[in-house]
C-alpha cells in the first residue's frame, strides 16, 4: 500500500527515499525561515504550517487534517470524528513548564492530525515550544531511537518515560542546526528507514 503522492511514485521504498530527501531539504529551509509566528508556537495552526512546508511537494494532504482513522502497533490515534475538538483542546493546554510542554506534545502525538509525517512535524513543533518558553531544545543526538519509540508507544498511558528521556537530552545550545536536523531523522520512522544525512542533500 503506497500513499498517493504528487511524485507519482508507486513503490514504497522509493517513495520513502524521495520523501525523506525532500522533507529534509525543506526542514533546512524551514530552520532558516520565520515561518511560524510567535503567537502560533504551541498551536495547531503552527504545526499545520510546518507540515505543509515540509510535505507540500509530495502530498496533497500536506498541512491538512486527516480524513481517515489511523493506528500504529496496537494504538489507535484520535478518531477523525473527535480530531477537531482534540486540536482545540491542545491549543488551550498550558506550556509554561517542561512537564506541561511534554504533556502537550504527548497529546498532539495522540491526535496525530496528519495522514503521514506526524513524528517529524510534531518534533519540530515541540522544539519551537521549548525554545520559546524555556530557551532550551532537545539535542536529538542524545535520544536513543529505540528508547524514544518505546517511550512514545507508552506515552498515551504514562508519560514519565518520555519526560525523563527528553529531559536528559535538553540543551541551551538552541541555535545548532545539526541537533535540530537529527530530530527529523528518518530513522525515527516507525518503519525504521535511515538513509540521508543533512550533508548529503
Ligand atoms: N504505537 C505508538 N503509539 C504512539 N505513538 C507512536 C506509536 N508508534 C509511533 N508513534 C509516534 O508516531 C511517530 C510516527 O508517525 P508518522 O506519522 O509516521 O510520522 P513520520 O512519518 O514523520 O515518522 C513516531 O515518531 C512516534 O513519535
Ligand atoms: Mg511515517
Amino acid at each position: 500500500m503506497v500513499l498517493e503522492n504528487k511524485l507519482c511514485i508507486t513503490n514504497s521504498a522509493e517513495l520513502a527515499r524521495a520523501e525523506e530527501k525532500i522533507s529534509k531539504m525543506k526542514a533546512i529551509a524551514l530552520y532558516e525561515s520565520n515561518l511560524v509566528d510567535e503567537s502560533e508556537i504551541g498551536k495547531f495552526s503552527g504545526l499545520a504550517k510546518i507540515h505543509k512546508f515540509l510535505f507540500e511537494e509530495i502530498y496533497d494532504f500536506a498541512g491538512k487534517i486527516r480524513t481517515v482513522n489511523i493506528a500504529k502497533g496496537n494504538f489507535r490515534f484520535a478518531p477523525v470524528m473527535y480530531l477537531n475538538a482534540a486540536l482545540k483542546h491542545i491549543d488551550d493546554m498550558p506550556q509554561a513548564t517542561y512537564d506541561e510542554i511534554i504533556e502537550k506534545y504527548v497529546e498532539m502525538n495522540v491526535a496525530h492530525p496528519f495522514r503521514e509525517g506526524n513524528g517529524r512535524s510534531i518534533r519540530i513543533w515541540l522544539d519551537l515550544i521549548l525554545k520559546k518558553e524555556l530557551k532550551l531544545v532537545v539535542d536529538w543526538n542524545k535520544v536513543d531511537k529505540e528508547d524514544y519509540l518505546l517511550a512514545m508507544e507508552r506515552s498515551p498511558i504514562k508519560d514519565v518515560e518520555i519526560k525523563v528521556l527528553l529531559k536528559n537530552a535538553l540543551t541551551d545550545e538552541i541555535d545548532d542546526r545539526e541537533m535540530y536536523m537529527k530530530g527529523i531523522d528518518a530513522s525515527y520512522y516507525y518503519e525504521g528507514y535511515n538513509t540521508f544525512k543533512a550533508e548529503d542533500l
